[in-house]
């Protein structure tokens, strides 16, 4: 990656930033939570109407400069704080009138284009992946975790068919020295040399490492759950997700709790059921043709919301659910 891009030079597009809008206007006139402020695109759009306010959060720290532009910009309407989203509870909570709260996961334009944070395959030194406010970093789970350990990440979290082969020779090359990003790409590269696709080789292996650098189960599973409990009822909750995992995450709980069911295994079958949340379209929403061109990074995303029905604080069913994922994410609890 040229070091010499100026990141502030970068422009990340907004996926579906009409579609988030014709959802929320209806509910115009409050305040909205953008969870994942970026460049601050949706942020924006939002703020353009004057009966709107915005709190917006971001874990990258370079996000704090953009949204100090739009302090000086909007003052009262618009507040700012440098977390991650699983912490949304701890947010200060002054604002009236929460209508809606968007998550637009995954990385953006500009962090992908930042070679210090090695997210791209043609970074070139230490492997890194942070996104900001993090523990640990690809380096540390590439030359510390086993075998095992690196073959169950790379297959769970990044789908990878090689993740056994790849694990193996990891750990061959690491006997000699560190491994850097240009080896890990590489590596892969030398396994699935006769495998030419659209997809670049690295790809499943780079997701997995962002995503467990990043701790993305756990932030989406508890951003989702906690999302849901500071949502006053009729409000919205959007998200547009990026992947497979990401979007079974949310397309559970999206569905599970829109259902006429009993969400509690302890109560008997004939307790009221009451749904937590309505859909209005059990599909999600994608991007057309024409925003595919224009930004071909937005072709994988998929946009679902619900409408918050009721209140509910025991999510155990959720967690249980996909507490084999969590499972691998804890592995890195080690280092
Ligand atoms: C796809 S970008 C959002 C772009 C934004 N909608 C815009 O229009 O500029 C995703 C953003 O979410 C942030 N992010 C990812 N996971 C997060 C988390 N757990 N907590 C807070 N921010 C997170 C990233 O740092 C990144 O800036």
């Amino acid at each position: 990656m040229n070091a010499t891009i100026k990141l502030e030079n970068v422009k990340h597009f907004p996926v579906l930033l009409d579609e988030v809008t014709s959802i929320i206007s209806p509910l115009y006139g409050g305040t909205f939570i953008d969870c994942t402020f970026g460049q601050g695109g949706y942020s924006k759009k939002i703020l353009e109407n004057t009966n709107n306010k915005v709190f917006a959060i971001d874990r990258d720290s370079n996000s704090i400069k953009i949204a100090n532009q739009l302090k000086k910009k909007y003052t009262s309407r618009f507040e700012f704080q440098n977390i991650k989203f699983s912490e949304i509870l701890n947010i200060d909570k002054s604002f009236k009138n929460l209508k809606g709260i968007i998550f637009d996961l995954g990385f953006s334009t500009t962090q992908i284009k930042d070679s210090k944070k090695g997210l791209s395959f043609n970074s070139i030194g230490k492997l890194n992946m942070q996104m900001g406010l993090n523990d640990i970093s690809a380096h540390d789970v590439i030359n510390n975790l086993d075998t095992r350990e690196l073959t169950s990440i790379f297959s769970k979290f990044g789908e990878e068919n090689y993740a056994k082969i790849i694990s193996k020779k990891i750990i061959d090359f690491r006997k000699n020295q560190q491994i850097k990003t240009e080896d890990l790409v590489n590596i892969i590269n030398l396994i699935k040399k006769k495998k030419f696709t659209r997809i670049h080789n690295a790809t499943k292996v780079f997701q997995a490492l962002r995503i467990i650098v990043n701790n993305e189960i756990s932030e989406l599973i508890y951003g989702l759950i906690n999302s849901f409990k500071l949502l006053p009822v009729g409000g919205v909750i959007i998200f547009i997700t990026f992947h497979s995992i990401e979007d079974r995450i949310v397309k559970f709980f999206l569905r599970n709790y829109s259902e006429n069911k009993n969400f509690s295994r302890y109560l008997p079958s004939k307790v009221e059921k009451k749904k937590l949340l309505k859909l209005i379209q059990k599909k999600p929403i994608i991007p057309n043709e024409k925003e595919i061109k224009l930004n071909p990074a937005s072709r994988s995303a998929k946009l679902r919301y619900g409408i918050k029905l009721n209140n509910h604080s025991d999510f155990s069913e959720f967690i249980k659910k996909f507490s084999y994922l969590l499972d691998i994410e804890s592995l890195v609890k080690k280092i």
